[in-house]
């Protein structure tokens, strides 16, 4: 099989080497926003991957807008010099043409919870939980907080957060911003019929649900520089009758792509609780496949991609630009060295570690017992 995996992409204003992106992943390990030495090792070790595009976890815009006490912040002066931190350390070991981004989020309605392995659950009154904001006053679930809707003042709020966040991103050199509006989180409840029951411009039909979001990406493209990309990451159905569906996340993303956004990720679910979601491998590919052919956008694919010839023939057939991996780079930091090599791809290793290349011995992760018969 030819390796279009390994071949550049244009991403905007710059080109990718490859069409492999490490998705977001929240660590949970941050301490008041700031990252910490988690992150350090977390990101240097994504640096070295050899993925084209690296995205940083979500990072909260505003402190009440972070998931839980762990959660990545961009707010504070202190947010931003321990993320200087991190990537300067990540830049120094990573392989040439690596390109950085943030994702830039804000959790809405399922802010102040707990972090995943302390039951993920709402935080409770002795956890220090914190007021929450969205659209509307329409809590996640049964239990979780009601959020205040937002008034013209909070969505200035939100807004001015989101750019300030931009701001400090540019300051910090990334190559991308990512705007979360997906999964639940405050964008995504905007777009989500069952989220947003605002009677004014922003809510109502389609037109009126994407507008928050949509003039949020335009402002944001004006604050950054044309030396960097603006993508988001959207949801391509919320697998519920009435819901978020793929042709509502095809005209999204085409109001976007007017917006003046290089690329969408497109994923699934998380917007409302208790819907059956048909995961397996490549679910979301058929979605990324209906907002490219919709928008005309790069479009990047994720969700259950593991195997470097399922990753190639996403981007042979035509069905995404780009691919996104998430468990499969936390179970095998050295996916790509891996997939390069099964794909025939030629790729630069770092000069400590040439001496992994598989044309200079034969991988364990690879070889048959044969292999190692005398
Ligand atoms: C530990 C973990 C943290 C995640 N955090 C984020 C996040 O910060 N932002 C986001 O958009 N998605 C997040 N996700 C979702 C992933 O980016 C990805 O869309 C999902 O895991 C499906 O991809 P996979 O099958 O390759 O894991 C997270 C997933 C995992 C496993």
């Amino acid at each position: 099989m030819s390796s279009v995996l390994f071949t550049p992409l244009s991403l905007g204003p710059f080109g990718l080497v490859n069409r492999i992106a490490i998705a977001p992943m929240c660590q949970y390990s941050a301490d008041d926003g700031c990252a910490s030495l988690w992150h350090l090792q977390q990101v240097m070790q994504y640096a070295m991957s050899g993925a084209g595009l690296i995205i940083l976890e979500a990072t909260a815009v505003e402190r009440h807008g972070r998931i839980s006490h762990g959660c990545l912040g961009l707010y504070s002066d202190a947010n931003e010099q321990a993320l200087a931190r991190t990537l300067a350390a990540a830049r120094a070991v990573a392989v040439p043409g690596t390109r950085f981004g943030i994702q830039l989020a804000h959790a809405g309605r399922k802010a102040s919870t707990q972090r995943p392995w302390q039951g993920g659950k709402w935080l409770q009154p002795h956890e220090d939980p914190w007021p929450i904001s969205a659209p509307s006053a329409v809590p996640f679930a049964p239990g979780y907080q009601t959020p205040e809707a937002l008034d013209d003042a909070g969505l200035a709020r939100v807004k001015a957060a989101f750019l300030q966040a931009a701001t400090r991103a540019v300051r910090l050199g990334f190559d991308v911003i990512e705007l979360h509006s997906a999964h639940g989180y405050l964008l995504d409840s905007f777009l989500s019929p069952h989220a947003n029951q605002r009677t004014d411009c922003y809510g109502g039909d389609r037109d009126g649900r994407t507008r928050f979001p949509l003039e949020l990406a335009a402002a944001m493209r004006a604050e950054i520089p044309a030396s960097m990309a603006l993508g988001a990451r959207i949801t391509g159905t919320d697998w519920s009758e009435n819901g978020w569906s793929q042709d509502d996340a095809g005209e999204y993303a085409k109001g976007l792509k007017a917006a003046g956004a290089a690329y969408v990720c497109v994923s699934s679910g998380g917007s409302i609780p208790g819907v059956s979601i048909p995961s397996g491998p490549g679910y979301q590919v058929h979605l990324a496949a209906h907002v490219k052919r919709a928008s005309g956008m790069t479009t990047r694919a994720v969700g259950h991609i593991v195997t470097a010839e399922q990753a190639n023939e996403i981007i042979a057939k035509g069905d995404a630009d780009m691919v996104a991996l998430a468990r499969a780079i936390l179970d095998n930091p050295r996916w790509v060295w891996h997939a390069a090599d099964r794909l025939g791809a030629k790729i630069e290793y770092p000069p400590q570690y040439a001496r992994v290349a598989p044309s200079l011995w034969r991988a364990a992760h690879l070889a048959r017992p044969e292999d190692f018969k005398a």
